[in-house]
């Protein structure tokens, strides 16, 4: 067993419009950072928390040492591991926040054991139980990506079924984060429980539509594909400045814009790094009259997923 290890886990969007709670991609920053050591005594402790004030210490209430002692409970319950975690995305942001920090924690704790369960695949679950106590569903859309890196289908969680899917080359993102806090939890309580046959047609319809173009690295059904006519009409007017945000990534280039998990983070999806930029631009300038703090990214899509940081 080591003494230490420490892990670096990027933020994710869920949905890309049309994939409500099956499909996500992962970015290359921000991220959190979680260093797992060996504890005294038995159990998952956090010892410090980096980079914000708001998140739990207590470990049962905490998604980080939720997750990693779902695996310890797994391997041997005697296991004692402490975390400090380093909080670079913003709670409630709608980019992963909470399956960052589970997946890193999940991923650690593996590392730290001398990874005794050796495909990484594995490791979805234990981080999903911990990503479930921030959402109050479980759902591995955030998850899986964070892990894998790549887009990814969540065929389903129930028995647990994910699909590795890669990314088109020149393929960027573009995200604006207003620095207002959104609840997943509260947020998936105005979703409908019925939704419209002409509806599901629509959203099936540009699902496959995005999936395929993701595959055959085809930018222009990938944009085509991107509209969401189940949940972004109800969530949209719970992010301020939702409908300009969107306007001004499509009329600079955009291939498609929407809400990135549930909100309030708005993302883009850009043909090259030239267009990204341009985007990005726009974006940024539309949101400026809001009078609303944000940060924005610019980031072509994350391959690698979850990685061990080497001092
Ligand atoms: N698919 C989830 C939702 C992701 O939209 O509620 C939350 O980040």
């Amino acid at each position: 067993m080591s003494k230490s290890i420490r892990v670096y886990s990027p933020a994710s969007v869920s949905n890309v419009t049309c994939g409500f709670d099956v499909l996500g991609f992962a970015i290359e920053k921000p991220g959190d950072i979680i260093l797992a050591e060996q504890g005294g005594k038995p159990g998952v402790r956090i010892k410090e928390i980096v980079g914000s004030d708001s998140i739990p210490l207590n470990p049962l209430e905490n998604v980080a040492s939720v997750a990693a002692q779902a695996l310890v409970n797994h391997i041997d319950p005697k296991i004692g591991i402490d975390l400090t975690i380093y909080k670079n995305i913003k709670p409630g942001s709608g980019i992963g926040s909470s399956a960052s920090s589970a997946v890193a924690a999940t991923f650690a704790a593996n590392q730290l054991l001398g990874t005794p369960i050796k495909n990484t695949f594995d490791l979805i679950p234990f981080a999903m139980q911990g990503e479930q106590i921030a959402s109050g569903a479980f759902h591995a859309d955030n998850v899986a990506p964070a892990l894998l890196g790549g887009f990814i289908i969540v065929r389903s969680n129930d028995p647990l079924d994910v699909v590795q899917l890669g990314a088109p080359p020149d393929l960027y993102t573009v995200v604006i984060h207003p620095d207002v806090q959104i609840k997943t939890s509260e947020s998936r309580k105005l979703l409908p429980g019925q939704v419209p046959l002409k509806s599901l047609v629509t959203q099936t319809g540009n699902l496959a539509g995005l999936v395929a173009g993701l595959l055959q690295h085809d930018y222009s059904l990938i944009g085509r594909s991107m509209h969401d006519v189940i949940i972004e009409p109800v969530r949209a007017s719970t992010i301020p400045g939702f409908v300009e945000l969107k306007s001004a990534a499509l009329h600079a280039g955009a291939l498609g814009a929407g809400i990135s998990g549930s909100g309030p983070s708005v993302f883009a999806l850009c043909k090259g790094e030239i267009s990204a930029h341009k985007v990005h631009d726009e974006m940024k300038i539309a949101y400026e009259s809001f009078n609303i703090k944000f940060d924005s990214y610019i980031s072509p899509i994350n391959k690698k997923g979850t990685i061990q940081i080497i001092d």
